[in-house]
């Protein structure tokens, strides 16, 4: 699949201005597609509990969601300067479920594969080899 690099990252420009930020002073704009070309947008979301601040990936993956769209193939995050920011760690394990390792994530120097920017990731394979109690709801039992 061709991706419109161009038009990704303006999607991202375009939805900076709408983040909360009124904190940190850093809007970002987050946009993604999917195979079938759906695309979609996130903003990040400050609190005054800071810890509770929601970024620009979080709303996008959530619009991922909300919209029925598949895996995301290619996302670009900017700032409100319109160009790319490299996603906290957090937000590429986020992405990682949200599109896998082969997602391509824009950046001044070109495209670069997830995988590579978040190499021996945790992933669901870990938790279902790894876990000692087979059956989850016990946990939530004996709490
Ligand atoms: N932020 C994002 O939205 N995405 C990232 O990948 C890095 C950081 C936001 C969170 C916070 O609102 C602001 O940037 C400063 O950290």
């Amino acid at each position: 699949m061709d991706i419109d690099w161009l038009a990704l990252r303006a999607a991202a420009a375009a939805v900076a201005p709408r983040a909360y930020a009124p904190y940190s002073g850093l809007t970002v704009g987050a946009a993604g597609v999917d195979a079938g070309g759906t695309m979609v947008t996130g903003c990040n979301v400050e609190n005054a509990s800071y810890g509770l601040t929601l970024c620009a990936e979080c709303g996008l993956v959530s619009a991922q969601r909300a919209a029925g769209a598949g895996a995301l193939v290619a996302v670009s995050v900017v700032a409100g300067d319109g160009a790319p920011l490299v996603p906290c760690g957090r937000c590429r394990q986020l992405l990682l479920e949200a599109g896998g390792p082969g997602l391509l994530l824009d950046s001044e120097a070109g495209p670069q594969r997830l995988g590579d920017l978040l190499p021996g990731a945790f992933t669901a394979g870990d938790l279902a080899s790894r876990r000692t109690n087979r059956d989850p709801s016990d946990g939530a039992r004996d709490a």
